[in-house]
């Protein structure tokens, strides 16, 4: 294998750049060429694509984002866009790609490989965690520490006003970022796509905390699964309390990757490398319990990563 490219795809997620270094630098230097790919799959199809060098991936190991950009490409679901993202494998002798991103991305790759053979490697980035075959995606242990990072701040102010925030923050159809800086921040209560909430519970939690004069009260919902705007006007007609709604919104995706998905994204990424060298075709690569894996793309993509109901039951349990 001579020329590989790299994309990042979907939403970014902190810890990318450290990835695409890792893709960038293993592949040099194991004597292979590697070709970066601008704004994720509309890149491919468009030629927006150049060569990368050591000193291309310089100074990027902090920085959050994506130096390659990124897109959410409708062209590419169609088969017009993957014929002429064929176009340019053949124009740039492209032998093989990694493509960083979520599930989407994933599917995309993975229908490319299938069409036109071209061997695909999938890595886990995205805030979300919400990826099966790996504990954890990159850019998740970032985006929950903003959180908890946020939900200190929002602490201080409500207790010094005695009042109830609710926190919306991302998750459209899981709610791990929810449990575990919910988990993290201690809040009151924790609301997910996955589980029905039950909304005398969350006002007796409140209620209690209040007899025990408690001076604040943090409930954190996960964009999936109610408007916070709705909960929060909810609990000021049942309870009376002060309520105010802070919706967390994109800045939870932004910021220097911490260590972990640093160290993380470097891994993930020098193995999808190893994983093209060794000929595999369709491949996604994770980590199970602290050990790297690699799975078929379809074989993920058939499963649905569920969330910890223990950890979901003792953040009810601890917030009592
Ligand atoms: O997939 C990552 C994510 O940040 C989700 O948590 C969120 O729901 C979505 O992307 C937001 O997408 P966009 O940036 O396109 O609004």
């Amino acid at each position: 294998m001579q020329r590989i490219a790299v994309l990042t795809s979907g939403g970014d997620s902190p810890g990318m750049n450290a990835c695409i270094r890792a893709v960038v630098r293993k592949a040099i230097y194991h004597g292979m060429e590697v070709i970066g790919i601008n704004r994720g799959f509309n890149g491919f199809i468009e030629a927006d694509m150049a060569p990368m060098n050591l000193g291309s991936v310089a100074d990027i190991i902090h920085r959050g984002g994506t130096i390659l950009r990124t897109a959410r490409s409708e062209q590419f679901l169609t088969p017009e866009g993957r014929a002429r993202a064929y176009e340019n494998v053949k124009r740039f002798g492209l032998q093989g790609l990694v493509v960083i991103g979520g599930d989407g991305s994933f599917r995309g790759a993975h229908q490319f490989n299938l069409e036109y053979n071209l061997p695909v490697v999938g890595v886990p980035g995205t805030i979300d965690n919400d990826i099966p075959g790996t504990d954890q995606t990159i850019g998740f242990d970032t985006a929950v520490n903003t959180v908890v990072e946020a939900i200190n701040k929002i602490r201080d102010t409500a207790t010094s006003h005695e009042r109830t925030f609710i926190v919306e923050v991302m998750g459209r159809k899981h709610g791990f970022i929810a449990l575990a800086a919910g988990l993290a921040g201690g809040a009151e209560s924790i609301l997910i796509p996955e589980r029905p909430f039950d909304f005398d519970d969350i006002c007796e939690r409140l209620m209690r905390g209040y007899r025990r004069g408690k001076l604040h009260s943090i409930i954190v919902v996960a964009e999936g699964a109610a408007n916070a705007l709705e909960i929060g006007q909810r609990i000021k007609e049942r309870t009376g309390f002060d309520t105010k709604v802070t919706i967390l919104g994109h800045l939870q995706r932004g910021g220097s990757p911490t260590a972990t998905d640093r160290i993380m994204a470097s891994r993930l990424g020098a193995r999808a490398v190893e994983l093209l060298m060794a000929g595999e075709k369709r491949k996604m690569v994770g980590i199970k319990a602290g050990q790297l894996v690699a799975l078929d793309i379809e074989e993920a993509l058939t499963q649905t990563r569920t969330i910890d109901l223990d950890m979901y039951n003792l953040a009810g349990v601890l917030s009592i």
